[in-house]
């Protein structure tokens, strides 16, 4: 059975970048429902092996990839942020997005547009291909759409409007920009360190 995380931090911890109103409904409400109904869908798929009876197993297999992949993109996500206390990517991630994307400011300025751009619910992530040795931005609509195999993610933002909506109304670019004040880097530098070398 799937447990909901702890934040790392309280419910005001993130203001006034990220309000304690929106992520206590962000935290309490909707990322508990993907956790219940991941639960709830690996009960139903349980009860689906016991008796044989696989006919709704098309609609079980695709809640489970919509609220399990709802589930750890919201623990991805709350765990890369923080208090506003300034972090910055290792020398060795730096290097990296150096490398795969010209510089840091070019780097800042692809996710944020790819983060406005979202279309419609979704999610904006910075990911480890594993497969071709790099890093590469990545669009997500829903919580799983559009995504690449394999990949490790290694910075992810929400983009559901529950996630901003309360706070920044349609000023995407704005929450964007408040974002990069609580990404905490010491997180994203250690998920880098575990996957860049991780040929398995
Ligand atoms: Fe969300």
């Amino acid at each position: 059975m799937l447990k909901m995380i702890n934040l790392p931090y309280p419910l005001n911890a993130l203001e006034p970048y990220y309000s304690k109103e929106t992520l206590d409904l962000h935290y309490n409400v909707l990322y508990k429902g993907y956790v219940d109904n991941t639960n709830k869908t690996e009960e139903q798929l349980t009860k689906a092996r016991e008796t044989n009876d696989l006919s709704n197993i098309k609609c079980l297999e695709k809640n489970l990839s919509f609220f399990g992949s709802g589930a750890i993109l919201h623990e991805l996500f709350f765990e890369n942020m923080g208090p506003a206390i300034p972090t910055s990517p290792s020398v060795e991630l730096m290097e990296q997005i150096i490398k795969d994307f010209g510089s840091f400011e070019k780097f800042k300025s692809q996710f944020t547009a790819a983060g406005a751009q979202v279309e419609a619910s979704g999610w904006c992530l910075l990911v480890w291909v594993q497969k071709w040795n790099k890093l590469e931005i990545l669009q997500c609509e829903k919580h799983q759409d559009l995504t690449l195999w394999g990949c490790k993610p290694l910075l992810v933002l929400d983009m559901w409007e529950h996630s901003y909506y309360l706070q920044y109304k349609t000023k995407r670019p704005e929450y964007i920009n408040a974002f990069w004040n609580i990404l905490n880097w010491n997180v994203v530098n250690k998920r880098f360190l575990e996957n860049k070398d991780n040929k398995k």
